[in-house]
């Protein structure tokens, strides 16, 4: 029997430790527990909002409605070819110990995705991505229960409409459905993808430098240099409050761009496939002077400047307003409108 809380603070279920109350909170362990908290809700005319290790939202207000908060587990391989094995977990696994768990049992393909925080639930929201891999190359494919109906669905990755931290369950498919489990297609061989700049360098490969050396590392070693990477960049939630890259990098015509790079020559920027350009974020707010600026309970992280951090566990408020302010500084510096990464609630 799931137990409903009224009045809930979710203060330490969001890593950007943000106090705000849910009407109800739910932790549900089991599929039946899933479709008790849907008839909950929907009794009530309550909206449902699934909750993984909320590292990717923003509380702007108390949520008026249900919380689930998603503990289904189990991790286990569904099948098997000479090259593949395809690997189910359920969605209220830690990303990075599955990642890890992957490692251990041989399975690769994920490494580069280590130590993302939140669960393997989310994952396909935002169809998260790092060091050059995105999720939607090795999501096989996703079951879900639809929230209206309670009836299970199945998502294959071509349904989930990946993009650049983007999918159908942020347009068509929006707070329509309780993700339960994704299933992944993994390598029984290694196969190191080694392109971004900032892994080469730690782990000391020649920034063009060819693949014969590359060939050597372990998945291992490669989910450490990331690690260690990322512990270089980004905040621990646990000490610095934070919801990761607060922005989205944005993507420009080769029009604009070319305007852009003429006034900052070094400028960050990654070519895109269809002749459009994206701009590292980080630097525009960096070169606009925000990099380790504070202003009472929030600030921007002195390593990333795409991080905003919650130091003084101020209100969602505060956090948007810092948000809403970098925003229109970067407009008028460089006439390039920044996307939010997080989602917002109650919206
Ligand atoms: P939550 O914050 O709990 O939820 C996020 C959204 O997903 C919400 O809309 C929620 O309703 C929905 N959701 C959650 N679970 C389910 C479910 N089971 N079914 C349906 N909807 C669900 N992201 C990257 O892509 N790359 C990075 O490198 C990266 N680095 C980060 C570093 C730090 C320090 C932090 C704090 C965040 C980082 N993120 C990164 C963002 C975040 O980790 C990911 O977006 C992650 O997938 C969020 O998982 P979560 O379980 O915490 O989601
Ligand atoms: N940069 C600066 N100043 C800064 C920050 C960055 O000059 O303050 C420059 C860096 O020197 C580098 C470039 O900008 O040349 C890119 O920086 P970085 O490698 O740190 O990556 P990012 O583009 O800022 C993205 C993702 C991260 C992901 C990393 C690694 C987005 C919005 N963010 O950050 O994802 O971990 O690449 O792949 O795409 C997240 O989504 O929450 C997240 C952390």
């Amino acid at each position: 029997m799931a137990l409903f809380l009224p009045e809930f603070d979710l203060q330490r279920f969001n890593t950007l430790a943000i106090a705000a109350r849910a009407q109800f909170y739910v932790a549900v362990t089991t599929h039946d527990e899933v479709l008790e908290a849907l008839a909950f809700a929907r009794e009530r005319q309550l909206p449902v909002l699934p909750l993984g290790g909320g590292s990717n939202i923003v509380l702007a207000d108390n949520y008026p409605g249900l919380v689930m908060h998603i503990k289904l587990r189990g991790i286990e391989p569904v099948a098997e070819d000479a090259q593949s094995v395809w690997v189910r977990a359920a969605a209220g696994e830690n990303w990075h110990e599955f990642v890890q768990h992957c490692l251990m049992i041989g399975c690769y393909g994920l490494e580069n995705l280590s130590l993302i925080p939140g669960s393997v639930g989310a994952a396909p929201i935002q169809n998260i991505g790092a060091y050059g891999v995105e999720l939607q190359q090795r999501l096989s494919e996703l079951s879900a229960v639809d929230i209206r109906s309670g009836l299970p669905v199945t998502f294959t990755a071509e349904s989930c409409n990946f993009a650049y931290r983007d999918s159908v369950f942020k347009h068509s498919a929006r707070d329509r459905y309780i993700i339960t489990s994704v299933t992944f297609k993994l390598d029984r061989a290694v196969r190191p993808v080694l392109d971004y700049p900032s892994l080469r360098q730690q782990l000391q490969l020649e920034p063009d430098g060819g693949a014969p050396a590359e060939a050597h590392f372990s998945a291992q070693q490669i989910a450490d240099a990331v690690i260690a990477v990322r512990q270089e960049k980004l905040p621990d939630p646990a000490t610095t409050p934070n919801a990761g890259s607060f922005f989205k990098n944005p993507l420009v015509d080769a029009a604009t761009f070319a305007a852009l790079q003429q006034r900052y020559p070094d400028i960050v920027s990654y070519p895109q496939a269809d002749g459009r350009v994206k701009l590292a974020a980080g630097w525009l707010i960096d070169r606009a002077g925000w990099r380790g600026y504070r202003a009472g309970d929030v600030a921007v992280h002195s390593e990333q400047a795409l991080v905003i951090t919650n130091p003084g566990r101020g209100s969602g408020a505060s956090v948007l307003a810092l948000a809403d302010e970098i925003t229109r500084s970067v407009f008028s510096q460089y006439g390039v409108t920044l996307e939010l990464e997080p989602r917002v609630y109650p919206a």
